[in-house]
């Protein structure tokens, strides 16, 4: 996605949180750790189906247009909600099944996903959305 966008706020946001999700990667490996399971590799099949519509979004918007930037942080912000979900839920389990320390783990993940999603919120009302509102009335 990163390489798709043009506006370079944008690609920024990509870079940086594809350095957190390294974190968040490692932190899952603290999690397993903690409850003393092995983590197994599993395909996702909504993340896939995700990508996949982020995939179509690039093919069918033209490169270095607004339109392709405000299209591609929709599909975006879909992954950050998915993952949003997915670690308000594991939170919620390792409080119950008391594992504090992984609770705060995944805790932390989660609000680094919920403020990228902000960040991308704010990215496409202050740069973005207005000027591909302007392609579109150029199309016309
Ligand atoms: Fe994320």
């Amino acid at each position: 996605m990163q390489k798709a966008v043009t506006t370079p706020k944008l690609q920024d946001a990509f870079e940086s949180h594809l350095g957190q999700t390294m974190d968040h990667v490692t932190r899952l490996e603290q999690v397993f750790e903690i409850i003393g399971e092995k983590p197994l590799a599993k395909k996702c099949e909504a993340m896939e189906g995700l990508t996949k519509e982020a995939d179509s979004i690039v093919d069918e918007t033209e490169e270095g247009t607004m339109t392709r930037d405000a299209a591609v942080i929709m599909a975006a912000q879909k992954v950050e909600h998915y993952e949003i979900a997915t670690y308000g839920g594991l939170v919620q389990y390792a409080e119950l099944l008391g594992y504090d320390d992984a609770a705060e783990l995944l805790q932390t993940t989660l609000n680094e996903e919920k403020e990228t999603d902000k960040s991308l919120t704010v990215i496409a009302e202050n740069d973005i959305n207005w000027q591909a509102e302007q392609e579109t009335d150029e199309d016309e």
